[in-house]
C-alpha cells in the first residue's frame, strides 16, 4: 500500500484529498523538493530543506514545519514505504508545500495562511543499463519560463510543455537556451566536458541550484577533476566532447545525441564513468551512513 503524509496524517494515497479551492490547484501557488533516500537514508537533506527554504521565502511564505519536524515526517513516509521498496530500500520523496485554501479565489494572498503539506514517495527504478551503454537524446529550446527559476515552484507549465516537445522528438530531456546560452533542462542541471574540463553553469535566477550538481562539484573537487563554473554558450555545448544532465531522480545522465547529432563519438564519456563511479560510492557511503 502506498502510504502518503498530508496535513499532520500518514493515510493511503487513495485517501488523500486536497481541496478544489487550494491555491496550489488554482494558481500553483507552492513550492516542492524531490529528495532521494538510499537504503533508507535521506541524501542531502539539510540542502533540500535549505533549497525548500529559499523557496519558501521566494514566495512569502512561511515554514510549516521545523527541520526536526521535516526529518522526523520524511523518514515515517521512508518507514511506512519500506515494503515497496525493493531490496536496496531506495525510494525518492516528492514534497510540495502551498499557500492552502481561501473562502474566494483572489490573487492577493489570504490573510489567514493555512499551508497544504503533501508528501510522498516511490522506489528509485534500478538505472536502466542501455543507458549507461549508449546514453540518452537531448534537444535545444528556448528557455521560455520567467526570472526566478531558481524558486522551485510547482509551476511547472513551461517545463512540463519543454519536455513534452523533447518526448514528441524522440528525446528526453529539453536543454533550455536563453541569451545565446544553455542555462539547465527542463528538470535536470547541465554539465560539458572540453578538453577534460567539467563545466557547468553558474548559479543565477535563472536556474534551479541543484543538489546533484553541487554534490557532482564537490566531487569533482575532491577526486582532482578540473572544473569551473563558467557559461556555456550554444557553440560550446554542440562542440563538446561530453554532456551531462543531472537530477536527484536521474543522478548523471550522458547525453550522446544533441538535436540530432552525435555528441563526441556518440557513446558515454570517460570522464562522466569516472564521475559516475565517484557518485555511485558516495550513494554506497550514504546508504552505510558514513556520508549525507
Ligand atoms: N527536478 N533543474 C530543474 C528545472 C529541475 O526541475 C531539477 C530537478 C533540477 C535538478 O535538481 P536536483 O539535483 O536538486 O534534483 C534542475 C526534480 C527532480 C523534479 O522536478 O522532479
Amino acid at each position: 500500500m502506498n502510504i502518503v503524509y498530508l496535513n499532520g496524517e500518514f493515510m493511503p494515497i487513495e485517501k488523500a484529498c486536497v481541496s478544489v479551492t487550494d491555491r496550489g490547484f488554482l494558481f500553483g501557488d507552492g513550492v516542492y523538493e524531490v529528495i532521494p533516500a538510499y537504503g533508507g537514508r535521506l541524501l542531502r537533506l539539510p540542502h533540500h530543506l535549505q533549497r525548500l527554504q529559499d523557496s519558501l521565502d521566494g514566495i512569502a511564505l512561511s515554514n510549516p514545519l521545523s527541520e526536526s519536524e521535516w526529518a522526523q515526517t520524511l523518514e515515517t513516509l521512508l518507514a511506512r514505504n519500506r515494503d515497496n521498496a525493493g531490496v536496496n530500500n531506495d525510494q525518492s520523496v516528492y514534497l510540495q508545500v502551498t499557500r492552502g485554501t481561501a473562502k474566494k479565489r483572489d490573487h492577493a494572498f489570504p490573510t489567514e495562511i493555512h499551508h497544504t503539506v503533501y508528501a510522498c514517495s516511490n522506489p528509485i527504478p534500478e538505472p536502466d543499463p542501455a543507458v549507461e551503454r549508449n546514453g540518452v537524446a537531448a534537444i535545444t529550446l528556448d528557455d521560455i519560463r520567467w526570472a526566478w527559476c531558481n524558486i522551485k515552484a510547482i509551476t511547472l507549465l513551461p517545463n512540463v510543455l519543454l519536455r513534452q516537445q523533447a518526448g514528441e522528438r524522440g528525446a528526453v530531456e529539453a536543454i533550455l537556451i536563453r541569451k545565446g546560452c544553455a542555462i539547465e533542462a527542463s528538470s535536470s542541471n547541465i554539465f560539458i566536458v572540453q578538453d577534460d574540463m567539467v563545466i557547468t553553469p553558474p548559479k543565477s535566477p535563472q536556474m534551479l541550484p541543484g543538489i546533484t550538481r553541487d554534490l557532482v562539484l564537490e566531487l569533482a573537487k575532491q577526486h582532482g577533476i578540473s572544473y569551473r563554473e563558467d557559461n556555456i554558450s550554444e557553440d560550446m555545448l554542440h562542440d563538446a566532447d561530453e554532456v551531462w544532465i543531472t537530477s536527484s531522480t536521474r543522478e548523471i545522465v550522458p547525453v550522446t545525441q544533441l538535436d540530432d547529432k552525435a555528441v563526441g563519438n556518440g557513446l558515454p564519456g570517460p570522464v562522466w564513468k569516472t564521475m559516475l563511479s565517484y557518485y555511485r560510492e558516495y550513494k554506497d557511503a550514504v546508504r552505510r551512513g558514513e556520508a549525507d
